[in-house]
């Protein structure tokens, strides 16, 4: 596949698939801003369907795990095809599989790969991979958190999301990325808009005081605030 430079000056952030259900794609990455960013080019999706690479008549991907017990296991050798097939046209890409099992996924982490070339992102079903393939092919296993869905796609769709929205272009105010949750280890401080006051809530005065330094210093006291009572884990941290 030809990579055509975007108007950006930069070539498309790649994002490439590899699942059962193709169809559950684009999805919530169509729409927005994110879905706007892919119509113009800035990123692009491959998807490439697992089945096509499955065996005999019925096309199988998965078996019985060894040792016996519930479930399904996916096969190493359909699974190293239909990697191989798709690292044909993006060897470079990092390859990630969406795993409750995997490292966390970070902001951090988020922006690293946005920086990058782009994903390859295997989708699992079933119990499980078979974990030859996991070590055969360098896979990195890649969780979005403490909880366990029905199928890697949606893990995907997030660690794509969270990644394309830090490509240069794609939300239209750079700024507003500095600000947020995450970005300097803390969470966002609360925000106001309109009416100034609703239903006998005012809105904090010094936000109306004109005072930007003053402005910047509550914002990061309620932070540390939010910090502290929410998620004092992000503050142990280094
Ligand atoms: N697949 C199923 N559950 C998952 C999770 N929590 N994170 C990433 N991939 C998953």
């Amino acid at each position: 596949m030809a990579h055509i430079p975007t108007a950006t000056g930069r070539l498309p952030w790649r994002a490439s698939v590899l699942t059962l259900f193709p169809e559950m794609f684009p999805g919530p990455l169509g729409v927005s801003l994110v879905g706007q960013a892919l119509e113009v080019g800035l990123w692009s999706l491959a998807l490439h369907q697992i089945r096509d690479f499955g065996l005999g008549r019925h096309r199988a991907v998965d078996d019985t795990p060894a040792g016996g017990g519930a479930g399904m296991v996916m096969r190493a050798d359909v699974l190293a095809a239909a990697i191989d097939h798709a690292r044909g046209t993006d060897a470079d890409l990092p390859l990630l599989y969406m795993s409750p099992r995997g490292t966390p996924l970070t902001q951090a982490r988020a922006r690293a790969l946005s920086t990058g070339p782009g994903v390859m992102i295997l989708a699992g079903r079933f119990e499980g991979i078979d974990e030859r393939l996991i070590e055969a092919r360098g896979v990195e296993e890649v969780s979005i958190g403490d909880y366990v869905l029905s199928g890697g796609e949606l893990a995907a769709m997030v660690l794509i999301d969270a990644c394309v929205r830090l490509i240069p272009g794609v939300l239209g105010a750079e700024a507003s990325l500095a600000d947020e949750s995450f970005e300097d280890g803390l969470l966002e401080y609360p925000q106001y808009t309109k009416p100034r006051e609703w239903e006998n809530r005012p809105t904090p005065e010094v936000l109306m005081s004109g005072d930007h330094k003053k402005i910047a210093a509550w914002r990061r006291a309620e932070a540390e605030r939010l910090t502290r009572e929410r998620r004092p884990d992000l503050l142990s941290e280094d």
